[in-house]
């Protein structure tokens, strides 16, 4: 008997359908101004300047105890970069390389940078994974992370304001009060934004929260070189439109759990269309498929280790593990797609 077949999907490749690429350049100004004289390499002694958060919202007190991974809800902004780092970030946000074909968009934003990878990035690449960084993360996290995988590795959002181009598909200045972006969640457990503009003069740009209860909280937007944490999957948020500065540049970074036991419900939706879908899905398997390995040998080590000890087979608990990771390769058919 032929082993059961995967659901067919029809192969046009996927670079055939790259995409959309925005047909309005970032300003100049933005480019000249992140020149840097010399690119450095990432040292966390020199680069990181982390505070402490003053304050750790946790999932009770918006009402959602015991949903998403963590207990932690979302942190006020702290400090966690030095502005020597933010801007060799600049440099590279803004590098020919990357404005070549780093730049997307969609009908949900009309300008982001995203997928830089660590050829072009180098700083902000080895920055996010430095052990350093991941421990302060992870701290107010409440949970160990990891970068969900390197293409999530600064999502960048430009918004400028003194003139009509590169902006996020947003409710023009007049139309005060409204957000940047619609109600959501975000598609990897949790998000760590990072401001990388001064916000001298800026007002607004907070993050909205909605509460179990429907109430609306406001958690303060960060500013230069500050982060906020959030388990964005699991709360719905948006960001809210920041007025006065001149530009507002923040980079999303997303990140998982570095346990592959924690369960896992990242999903491709939102980044499907302004990602390079190759990439995405190379890395997107492969790491999926390094928690399925790492599941299953842990998996046989307790088998071997009850067989040795001459225990009776666990069939409910053998039978609830393999439809757990029925359930974990569902899922990543449901999100591999054309
Ligand atoms: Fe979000």
């Amino acid at each position: 008997m032929s082993p059961r077949a995967a659901p067919k999907v029809h192969h046009t490749g996927l670079t055939a359908q790259r995409a959309t690429r925005p047909t309005e350049p970032i300003p100049q100004f933005l480019i000249d101004g992140a020149k840097v004289e010399t690119k450095q390499t990432f040292d966390a002694a020199r680069h990181m300047s982390y505070q402490p958060p003053s304050k750790i919202y946790t999932m009770k007190e918006i009402g959602l105890e015991g949903q998403g991974i963590s207990a932690n809800a979302v942190t006020a902004p702290f400090q966690l970069f030095t502005e020597e780092a933010i801007k060799q970030m600049r440099a590279e946000i803004f590098s020919k390389d990357v404005l070549e074909n780093c730049q997307y968009m969609s009908a949900f934003v009309k300008s982001t940078i995203r997928g830089m990878g660590s050829a072009r990035a180098p700083f902000t690449c080895d920055a996010w994974n430095s052990s350093a960084v991941l421990a302060k993360v992870s701290e107010v996290a409440g949970i160990e992370l990891i970068p969900a995988m390197d293409y999530e590795i600064g999502a960048i959002n430009i918004s400028v304001n003194d003139q009509s181009v590169p902006i996020f598909n947003a409710p023009k200045p007049d139309e005060d009060k409204l957000p940047a972006f619609a109600w959501h969640r975000d598609s990897y457990p949790f998000v760590c934004v990072t401001m990388l503009s001064d916000c001298v003069g800026m007002t607004g740009g907070e993050t909205a929260l909605k509460t179990a209860s429907g109430e609306i909280m406001k958690v303060r937007g960060p500013a230069m070189g500050t982060a906020v944490v959030m388990q964005g999957r699991y709360m719905e948020h948006q960001a809210l439109k920041a007025y006065g500065g001149r530009e507002q540049i923040s980079m999303v970074t997303s990140f998982r759990a570095k346990c592959p036991h924690v369960r896992d419900e990242s999903v491709l939706t939102g980044v499907r269309p302004i990602s390079n879908l190759s990439e995405l899905y190379t890395q997107y398997t492969r790491y999926r498929l390094e928690v399925l390995e790492d599941r299953v040998r842990d998996r046989l080590r307790k088998e071997q280790y009850r067989d040795i000890a001459k225990r009776e087979f666990d069939l409910e608990g053998m039978r609830t593990f393999l439809a757990e990771q029925k359930d974990f390769i569902e899922s990543m058919l449901e999100e591999l797609v054309e």
